[in-house]
């Protein structure tokens, strides 16, 4: 047999794609040529394979070595190959007791160390499925990727060497899962909401924004709690569906971000990039494109700090994720979509030197410095969001007063019920959360009362109100009326969510 076929896989946006693998020894000058498209990292496993595969007790063949990876059309990324390619080649020189057809039900991936050592890879979790999806029964992989493939439909067979992976090929061992105290991970700590003393507002707009899934953006003086509020939102979210947790870790599993961490995703992500970054590094890019932060929020939350230090043409790229909940990256080689449904939060001082609100201090700034630190902030990105709520400073007795502070299990209470209630209301409806309900089903998800109509009628007539901000008022009425339990959106609710547009541009006075 000098032939061998294997498969492995390739991710390409978040969706896993099996790949065949043939190598063939033949004659000519000793060496292996891997063909297919293969990148540098994928041409430097040959690097790799040749010492391992003689650490581990084999022979390398002295013959010309010819690796064709298909489809060809597609750029391999990565160390994956180095296990199929190294599996090949013991097949197709005879060192592996194994028929060539029951090799064909294993997913092989993994990188290898020079001593034999196999090493964990991203994007386990969508290859996984496409094995699954493919047919294949088994997939053979470094113990550091366990976990994510676990919750799929096959058998993971965890091999720490490449000798054991023989081992396990030629049913001499049969892997047990790795010990559950490898595999434990604790859950992230989650700081409490009762550590911000008064505030009542801003919190109460947070289990809003939690609840119906909707965009905030905290405004107010420093050292006021913006950032402290923004980071306790995670303990107030339900965790995630089973699908929703499938989603969330296979963008993480993409990026790489599950290597050292050996699990999948149960809880929303809380993502907070740093201002400095870049368009690419926030919504996604690079030569094959992998998901920015944008996607790693999926199902979560992004919080912008101090949103006007991000680059405006940054800021710009959001409007799109915000907008459909997915990231659509171009490239010659086609389009790649990245799943981003998350919700915004964003955080800014009123101006630059962040006093122009405070009741007590003056405010140092022209207006023209204030215009332009506005200016960063596009009218159609303060429109998409839909609740801008005032942060002031807090009164001593407020900051000592632990009793009146509400607690995260409090708010989390109030934003698991709403959600049941949007969940059985919008069951056949491929969106589950009031902000995303989209215009035409306001009528039919979205009642409201006369004296609730008369109140809208007096926001656009009069106050001059956008279409798509009545929309947003009315969705925000809905989550408002489903905290309360309430069947229809009341006039009481509207008139909630019309506070929450005080800062919209038109109303930026100073
Ligand atoms: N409401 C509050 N209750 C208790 N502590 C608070 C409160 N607000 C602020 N603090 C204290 O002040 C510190 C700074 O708060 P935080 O970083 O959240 O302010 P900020 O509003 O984000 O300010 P900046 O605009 O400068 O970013 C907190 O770490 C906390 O110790
Ligand atoms: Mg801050």
């Amino acid at each position: 047999m000098s032939l061998a076929r294997v498969y492995s896989g390739l991710v390409d946006g978040i969706k896993g794609e099996i790949v065949t693998a043939e190598i063939h020894l033949g004659e000519g000058l000793p060496g292996v040529h891997i063909v297919g498209l293969p990148d540098q990292a994928v041409r430097e496993s040959r690097e790799r394979i040749k010492p391992a595969i003689k650490e581990s007790g084999f022979k390398f063949p002295r013959e010309k070595i010819t690796v064709n990876l298909s489809p060809a059309d597609k750029l391999k990324q990565g160390s994956t190959y180095d296990l199929p390619i190294a599996v090949g080649i013991l097949l197709a020189s005879g060192q592996l007791e194994v028929s060539p057809l029951q090799l064909e039900n294993y997913l092989l991936l993994g990188e290898i160390a020079l001593d034999g050592k196999l090493r964990g890879i991203p994007g386990v979790l969508p290859l996984a499925l496409a094995a699954a999806e493919h047919g294949l029964d088994k997939i053979l992989l470094p113990p550091e990727n366990y976990k994510e493939a676990e919750p799929v439909d096959i058998t993971p067979l965890v091999c720490s060497h490449l000798r054991v992976a023989v081992a396990v090929l030629e049913d001499r061992h049969v892997p047990r899962p790795p010990p559950a105290e490898d595999l434990h991970q604790s859950a992230p700590v989650v700081p409490d909401f009762v550590d911000v003393r008064g505030q009542s507002s801003a919190k109460k707009a947070l289990s809003i924004a939690a609840a119906g899934g909707h965009n905030a953006l905290m405004i107010g003086p420093p050292g006021t709690g913006k950032s402290m509020l923004a980071k306790r939102i995670p303990g107030i979210l339900p965790p995630l569906s089973k699908q929703q947790s499938l989603e969330t870790t296979a963008v993480h599993s993409v990026a790489g971000e599950l290597l050292n961490q050996n699990s999948i995703i149960k809880v929303p992500p809380f993502r907070a990039p740093h201002h400095s970054i870049s368009g690419a590094g926030l919504i996604g890019g690079g030569q094959v494109p992998g998901p920015g932060e944008a996607s790693l929020a999926h199902n979560g939350v992004l919080f912008l700090d101090e949103l006007p230090e991000f680059s405006r043409s940054v800021l710009e790229m959001m409007r799109q994720p915000i907008e459909n909940g997915e990231v659509r990256i171009s490239r010659a080689r086609g389009s790649y979509t990245f799943p981003a449904n998350f919700f915004l939060i964003a955080a800014m001082n009123p101006c630059p030197c962040g006093y122009l609100t405070h009741p007590e201090r003056n405010c140092t700034c022209s207006p023209s410095q204030i215009d332009r630190y506005l200016h960063k902030l596009s009218g159609p990105l303060l429109d998409r969001i839909d609740l801008h709520l005032s942060v002031g400073p807090v009164r001593y007795d407020m900051l000592r007063d632990k009793k009146r502070s509400k607690t995260s299990s409090q708010m989390r209470r109030q934003v698991i019920a709403a959600r049941q209630r949007q969940n059985q209301r919008y069951r056949d409806e491929n969106f589950s959360l009031n902000a995303d309900l989209p215009a035409n089903r306001l009528e039919k998800y979205c009642q409201l009362t006369e004296a609730a109509h008369a109140l809208l009628r007096t926001a656009v007539d009069d106050l001059g109100h956008s279409a798509r901000t009545v929309h947003r008022l009315q969705k925000v009425g809905r989550t408002l009326a489903d905290i309360e339990g309430d069947r229809r959106v009341t006039e009481t609710h509207v008139a909630e969510a019309l506070q929450y547009r005080e800062f919209s541009e038109d109303n930026y006075k100073y």
